[in-house]
């Protein structure tokens, strides 16, 4: 178990994934995590009543925690840093969960604070998140270590150059939403060659699900798991001939290459 008190900057749907999995882990006791948000009171009472964490000022917490997460949208993250820069003290760990934010804004509108950027993504709700951590100025092996065992109570974790923490945002910060998008093409693609609606989805999901499962824990190389699939004249090798002949590797490319993008523009606009 951790000794430091952790405050959670922002109480949406990455902050409760978090601190769900967190406690889960038995990391942090709920009552070393202290949550603040802009002004929606009610989910704020609602994630204190399910989690048991405690619900608090931006200068209680500041006051009080030894790591403060910054979990709001990148456009909210500016107004949030300024009210609490005059609060924080010297040294104080600052994690920020903003897509697209550099640690150079952070740096320059936090002096002094040991700073670390991380990108999970939302698999953290069932802690299965994929995370990048980057580390900023005053970060060191200590920091690192703090980092990997804090995500790793929510998924996997990686450590980054902050380079290129675009390029994670577009491949497993979306990722997620890919691979949804992948299991409704599978279904509809069932539902269009004669299955009932219900049956190919479940077929779909327990598919997806089944290759993830065998991805991690066989610890085989993807294509060495599809060579193993694929017979040479069979029934997968026509398919998987179907998705190379239209582009499936160009397309993914420029997802995660549009994706890496407008998370740079985001980031600018901050
Ligand atoms: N969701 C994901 O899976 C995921 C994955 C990777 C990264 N992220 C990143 O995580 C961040 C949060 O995402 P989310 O999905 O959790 O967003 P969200 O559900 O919209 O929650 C944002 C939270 O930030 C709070 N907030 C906004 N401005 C604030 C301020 N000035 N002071 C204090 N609190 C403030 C909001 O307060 P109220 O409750 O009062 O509205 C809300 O609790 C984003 O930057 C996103 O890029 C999310």
């Amino acid at each position: 178990m951790l000794r430091e008190k952790l405050g959670f900057v922002g109480a949406g749907a990455l902050a409760a994934g978090l601190i769900r999995g967190i406690l889960q882990a038995g990391l942090v006791p709920a009552g070393n995590i202290m949550v603040t948000n802009r002004g929606n009171g009610e989910r704020l009472r609602r994630l204190a009543a399910e989690t048991g964490v405690v619900p608090c000022s931006k200068a209680e917490l500041a006051g009080a925690a030894d790591v403060v997460f910054l979990a709001m949208k990148p456009q909210d993250l500016p107004g949030a840093v300024a009210e609490l820069a005059g609060l924080l003290g010297p040294g104080q760990r600052v994690i920020s969960l903003a897509a697209g934010v550099s640690l150079a804004f952070l740096e320059a509108r936090l002096p002094g604070r040991t700073l670390l950027r991380a990108m999970p993504n939302t698999s953290c709700r069932v802690g299965a998140s994929a995370t990048a951590v980057a580390l900023g100025k005053g970060a060191g092996t200590a920091e690192a270590e703090l980092a990997r065992c804090l995500f790793a109570a929510v998924g996997r974790v990686v450590l980054v150059p902050e380079e290129q923490m675009d390029a994670v945002t577009g491949l497993s910060g979306s990722g997620p939403a890919y691979v949804y998008l992948l299991t409704e093409a599978l279904t509809a693609a069932g539902v269009g060659q004669g299955l009932d609606a219900a049956v190919a989805r479940a077929l779909a999901v327990q598919t997806v699900w089944g290759a993830g499962k065998m991805l991690v824990e066989t610890g085989e190389a993807p294509e060495i798991l599809r060579r193993q699939v694929t017979s040479p004249g069979g029934t997968t090798m026509a398919g998987v001939g179907a998705l190379e002949e239209g582009g499936f590797q160009r397309l993914v490319d420029e997802a995660v290459r549009r994706a890496a993008v407008r998370s740079r523009e985001l980031g600018v606009g901050v």
